[in-house]
């Protein structure tokens, strides 16, 4: 009787425990098609995709007005800053440098550049400062645009000058970077070599200059 009595309730434990493994199994087979199908919901990301547009910074400055309004630039929208150099630096003496200049710009004689970007084809923007030389483009940023291939990048020049604009150093810009989308240029008034002044944003004069470069980024659409 006690014999009995114990083999029947092992098979009622046996049963119990075959119906809670059989019950555990239905649940982790429902748990895992529930979430098979919301993962199947979830749009896929490329990640091959560039989530931002990289951007490039280059600029050219002699007495450092354009570079003041680069690190502006920099500040704002981030991205990589380059200085131009070249291969034979211009003299330091003013005359002698507006004279090789002229002679540059007469010739289309191209300066060869010490700068090398590496791998062009990563960036979408470029930002391209220089300041207005001889009320043209400086040969220097001739020979950039000369050297890359800019087709399908967006360019935004940005310039720094005498107190005589930016001449036709924006409309050559657009000439020689016929494949690529020129945005509307900035233009501040800098230093004058000429006269002995030199570096000129600086101090008040620099955060007024901030201020202008911020309202052209947002005008042209670069900050929101
Ligand atoms: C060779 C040379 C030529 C220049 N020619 C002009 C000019 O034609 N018009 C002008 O407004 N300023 C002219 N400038 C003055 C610069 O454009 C001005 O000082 C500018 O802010 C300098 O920028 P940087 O400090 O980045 O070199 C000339 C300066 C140099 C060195």
């Amino acid at each position: 009787m006690g014999y009995e009595f114990q083999r029947g309730s092992m098979i009622e434990i046996v049963i119990a425990m075959k119906r809670s493994i059989v019950l555990s199994l239905v649940v982790f087979a429902t748990v895992c098609l529930l979430s098979g199908l919301s993962m199947a919901q979830q749009p896929v990301k490329d990640q091959s995709l560039p989530t931002q547009k990289k951007t490039l910074i280059v600029y050219l400055s002699r007495t450092n007005n354009t570079k003041a309004i680069a690190e502006i630039i920099h500040q704002r929208v981030g991205g990589t800053l380059v200085a131009l150099e070249l291969e034979t630096p211009y003299p330091s003496d003013y005359r002698m440098t507006v004279q090789q200049v002229v002679h540059e710009n007469e010739t289309g004689y191209l300066p060869p550049l010490k700068t090398k970007i590496e791998h062009m084809e990563q960036y979408d923007v470029l930002f391209l400062g220089f300041p207005t030389w001889d009320m043209q483009l400086p040969p220097p940023i001739k020979s950039f645009l000369h050297r890359y291939d800019l087709k399908g990048k967006t360019v935004v020049p940005f310039n720094t000058n005498g107190g005589y604009g930016p001449g036709s150093s924006f409309v050559t810009v657009r000439t020689l970077c016929p494949q690529s989308t020129v945005l509307e240029g900035f233009s501040t008034r800098g230093g004058s070599e000429r006269d002995g002044q030199y570096l000129a944003i600086k101090d008040a004069r620099a955060e007024e200059a901030s201020k202008e470069v911020e309202s052209w980024l947002r005008k042209i659409g670069i900050l929101k």
